[in-house]
């Protein structure tokens, strides 16, 4: 019997463009879905915008919207990406859709039912003016241990420090910019602890009969750590104003955003499923069915959600008697460049951005090249990058075509070799020609391994070698050399060889690069091939289709491109996205102003700071003395590049006892913090010294 899988991504946000970090995972289980269905499998794809939660609600009010328009553009560009990157999810949803709200009350009333949702009350930050509760992340104040201001409600950007809202000095909303209040408020808690056991058991185990385990042994060993600290009570409501789906009997309270994201695969599904009356539902998602049925759920996800799919997830799923996934298969960050993704040094890369410039299969190419099934970051290095693509796909791969069916077309008229006829007509080793097909579908069982294992750079290797080979094996009966002596039996016969075993590659790299093969099958003039034609050779006498360029050589100029304008773009965009949750602070005089001296200041010194996670230490030059100031701009700046620039200063601001010393003055940048961090620099005409007015 075949197998029947069903196969889910995490569903995008729906307040943020796709980008290189996001792609990771939706092309490395596009790869696995398509491969599934290459081996003949029956095997869903779906995924869905995740449309709920605080941000949403308030970035589409701030554009003066509503959130079903923000969620329905969003869900369009994130589409339209994803179409471009060859993800073919056979379903693409919303979690705000009906089919969810039906699935989220339906698995919340069976965990009511099974007593697993407690209800009490719990003090939260409340903003009065915007008459809502406030998530730790709408509120920003003093870091209760270092000083630094304007941190968020939970960490401090400078120090690193975790503390609660309550613990900030100086909060405010960043909603209105009022002082938050203490309010309780009644919430309803999923009473993890309940599965305990059974969660215990679970990730360690695996189906019957499957041949991965439920969670990978290293993720497993992680999750010991929240086993050790004891499973929590998980709040699972939120109150209104919200951007959610309403609790039944809780008036005026919605699900939190959490609860009902992963019940979004369902939802997503349960729609195809509407679309595709033959495809049964049940069969994917009730317990029972699913066992005797031996149907298959694989969710693909990154390590930070790694909790919330690992434990929850399932908690709720074998709560409410429904099925639980045969996998969570679970992968590491993209660095670009050997370092995190940056918007400052414009490697924070939109989708859309990359398909300006550059072949989206060139992406899909380098990441199944760097994947192994484990959850380490995989690193784009674009040097590594234009390299890899132009010696193994053009260089190899391509070439293989390019080097002989022209010649076939041109001499042969794109008739590939009758064995029956060929006898000797390349007399030299006959027994090779022949063993050419015969090793190069050897390997099909390992590769095939390697993909079922989600070891694409083993099975990328093992076809560039192939592709090594058959490229031997043209140097080596060079057909232009037969074409010029006019020698054309032999000719097509070793063309016909190669092209032939490219055929074989062909199937091998359907599901890294579905247009790139496309293109290939139709010029060797197939039908879409699949892993079952690995025993099928080209028939004697076949006729190609006329050669089209397949692939071209990656522009080392196009990359230059995609970085310049990512740049520009996402230091555009940050300072438009964090407009509506910075308001302007209250009024203040002239006077007031005057207060604050701001001078012009040289860097001349510029540190890392030792255990500091994102301090530099900065010496100053104020034209008639030098500072010592700590910036929280690590994740921003190189230390090598400060030296010599301008910047501003707030020259008397007392001077602060940090950890790492005194910090004598402010240096002022513009953003958000973290890696969104600008650096406000005077024109080059200024001097040190000079008071900003
Ligand atoms: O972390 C995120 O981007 C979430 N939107 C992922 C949700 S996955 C699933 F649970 F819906
Ligand atoms: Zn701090």
């Amino acid at each position: 019997m075949s197998r029947r899988i069903l196969v889910t991504a995490a569903l995008p946000y729906a307040n943020g463009s796709i980008h290189l970090g996001h792609l990771l995972e939706y092309i490395q289980s596009d790869i696995w879905a398509r491969f599934q269905r290459l081996r003949g499998r029956e095997c869903f794809y779906v995924c869905a915008d995740d449309a709920h939660g605080t941000p949403i609600m308030l970035r589409a009010r701030a554009e003066g919207s509503t959130p079903e328009a923000l969620i329905e553009r969003m869900q369009a560009e994130h589409q339209r990406d994803f179409t471009a990157f060859h993800i073919g999810f056979d379903h693409y949803h919303s979690t705000h859709s009906p089919e969810n709200r039906e699935l989220a009350e339906y698995i919340y009333s069976q965990l009511q039912a099974g007593g697993h949702i407690a209800r009490r009350s719990i003090t939260q930050a409340y903003d009065a003016r915007a008459g809502m509760f406030l998530p730790d992340r709408f509120i920003r104040g003093t870091c209760p241990r270092c000083g630094a201001p304007q941190q968020y409600g939970d960490t401090c950007e400078i120090c690193g420090a975790t503390y609660s809202p309550a613990e900030l000095k100086d909060a405010i909303s960043v909603v209105s910019g009022a002082p938050p209040e203490k309010r309780n408020s009644e919430h309803d808690f999923f009473k993890l602890g309940d599965f305990t056991a059974w969660l215990h058991q679970w990730t360690r185990g695996r189906d019957p009969g499957a041949i991965q385990p439920h969670v990978d042994p290293a993720v497993a060993n992680k999750l010991e750590e929240w086993f050790t600290a004891g499973l929590k009570d998980w709040d699972i409501s939120r109150d209104a104003p919200y951007f959610g789906f309403a609790i039944p009997g809780a008036p005026g309270k919605y699900f939190y955003v959490w609860l009902d994201a992963p019940i979004g695969y369902m939802a997503s599904f349960r729609h195809f499923c509407k679309l595709h009356p033959e495809i049964d539902f049940d069969a994917f998602w009730q317990a029972d069915r699913a066992t005797a049925e031996q149907t298959e759920l694989y969710h693909f996800i990154g390590k930070d959600i790694t909790y919330f799919h690992t434990l929850f997830w399932p908690a709720m799923l074998h709560g409410a008697g429904l099925r639980t996934p045969t996998a969570v298969f679970v992968h590491g960050f993209v660095t670009v460049n050997g370092r995190k993704m940056s918007k400052s040094r414009g490697t924070f890369i939109n989708a859309h951005t990359w398909i300006e410039h550059l072949d989206p299969e060139y992406l899909r190419y380098y990441y199944a090249a760097k994947l192994g099934a484990g959850i380490e970051d995989i690193d784009l290095n674009f040097d590594d990058f234009i390299q890899r693509i132009n010696a193994d796909l053009v260089g190899k791969y391509v070439n293989i075509a390019s080097r002989t069916a022209r010649l076939l077309n041109r001499h042969c008229g794109g008739r590939l070799a009758d064995p029956s006829r060929a006898s000797m007509a390349v007399p030299q080793d006959p027994a090779r020609r022949s063993a050419l097909a015969a090793i190069v579908s050897a390997m099909a069982e390992l590769i095939a391994q390697a993909y079922e294992s989600r070891q694409y750079s083993l099975a990328v290797r093992q076809i560039m070698k192939l592709a090594d080979l058959v490229n031997r094996f043209i140097d080596q009966y060079k057909p232009w050399e037969l074409a010029q002596a006019a020698r054309y039996d032999a000719l097509q016969e070793a063309c016909s060889a190669a092209l032939d075993a490219f055929r074989v590659l062909t199937i091998y790299l359907k599901p890294i690069l579905p247009a790139l093969t496309a293109k290939a099958e139709r010029f060797l003039h197939l039908e879409p091939l699949s892993w079952a034609d690995l025993a099928t050779p080209l028939a004697p006498g076949h006729r190609i289709r006329p050669y089209e360029h397949l692939m071209t050589r990656v522009n080392p100029a196009s990359v230059k491109a995609i970085l310049a304008a990512s740049e520009e773009s996402l230091q555009s965009q940050s300072m438009k996205k964090e407009s509506p949750m910075n308001p302007i602070a209250p009024e203040i005089t002239i006077d007031d102003f005057s207060r604050i001296d701001l001078r012009v200041a040289r860097v001349v010194r510029a540190e890392q700071v030792e255990g500091a996670d994102k301090l530099l230490r900065l010496e100053v030059d104020l034209g008639d003395q030098t500072r010592q100031v700590f910036a929280g701009i690590k994740a921003a700046y190189e230390p090598g590049e400060l030296a010599g620039k301008l910047v501003v200063v707030v020259a008397n601001l007392a001077p602060r006892k940090m950890r790492f010393g005194i910090s004598a003055g402010m240096v002022l940048a513009a953003g958000p913090g973290g890696q969104e961090v600008f650096l406000v620099s005077p024109d080059s005409g200024a001097t040190p010294g000079m008071k900003v007015k």
